[in-house]
């Protein structure tokens, strides 16, 4: 794992839809992992200025979300596949048929989230998976106690997040208390990851997750594990952690990121 950390939000989003551009535009057909959530936003209007004004191109892109509503349609202004739709996939050139969401509203639930492992089986896995973090140090909604093997399945979820994510629904009463979403073991399998936080409210768990121990108690902590991760974060969510200087070190003289000090 690699710790970067930039000066604001703006900077550490910056680097963030760069180096997701870059893995585009050296593999075009990256099969790359979506997050959702406030943070992402502005990597997404950065991915889409990057289509519009520097080429780049999602043609053979294929994208697999990490989570979706249990109950709600895609077409549900508050689900996940409204929110991809509004914030990345109409402003760019992907085709829809490859911009994969699971669905929340499906029959069987159990098999949907058999029918969507597969399709990312079948794709080969996950390239680069982009991660946000909850305040309970979820990774997609892989709640507290989510085992760290955990595959693509239904997930309860925590009282923290339902309230973290109720502005959306307008009252904490109206969020789903379901999720599908992709497992640990799913998420530690990608090829490469990179995740992203931003703001003090997240300094806790994301030092909890970062320089704690592994635990199922905090999902992010098994990035740990992960092959290759980098953890990208503003000077708010790096505020509590204690290897800040050794980060710093590893940033300015590794030569793999040289192209991105300046950003
Ligand atoms: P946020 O969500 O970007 O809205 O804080 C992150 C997450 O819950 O993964």
């Amino acid at each position: 794992m690699e710790v970067i950390v930039r000066k604001d939000a703006e900077a550490a989003a910056r680097l963030t839809a760069r180096l997701i551009a870059d893995a585009i535009r050296v593999k075009p057909d990256l099969v790359l992992g979506l997050a959702t959530g406030r943070t992402m936003e502005r990597v997404y209007e950065m991915l889409v200025e990057e289509h519009k004004y520097r080429g780049l191109d999602f043609t053979y892109v294929v994208t697999f979300n990490l989570d979706e509503y249990v109950g709600l349609a895609p077409s549900d202004p508050c689900s996940y596949s409204a929110y991809m739709h509004y914030h990345l996939f109409r402003h760019v050139n992907i085709n829809p048929a490859n911009a994969h969401v699971p669905r929340g509203n499906a029959a069987d639930l159990e098999e949907e989230c058999r029918r969507y492992e597969a399709l990312i089986a079948a794709h080969g896995g996950i390239d680069l998976q982009l991660l946000g973090i909850g305040l309970t140090g979820h990774i997609g909604f892989n709640e507290p106690m989510s085992s760290l093997r955990s595959r693509t399945r239904l997930k309860a979820l925590s009282p923290v997040t339902l309230q973290q994510n109720s502005e959306y629904f307008g009252g904490v009463d109206k969020v789903p208390r379901r999720a599908i979403t992709v497992g640990v073991g799913n998420i530690l399998e990608s090829k490469r990851a990179i995740m992203l936080a931003t703001g003090e409210e997240k300094a806790d768990i994301v030092a909890r997750a970062l320089e704690g121990p592994v635990t199922a108690m905090v999902t992010a902590s098994a990035l740990q594990l992960h092959p290759r991760c980098v953890v990208i974060l503003d000077e708010g969510a790096a505020a509590n952690l204690t290897m800040r200087d050794y980060y710093d070190h590893i940033f300015h003289t590794e030569p793999e990121w040289a192209p991105y000090r300046s950003l």
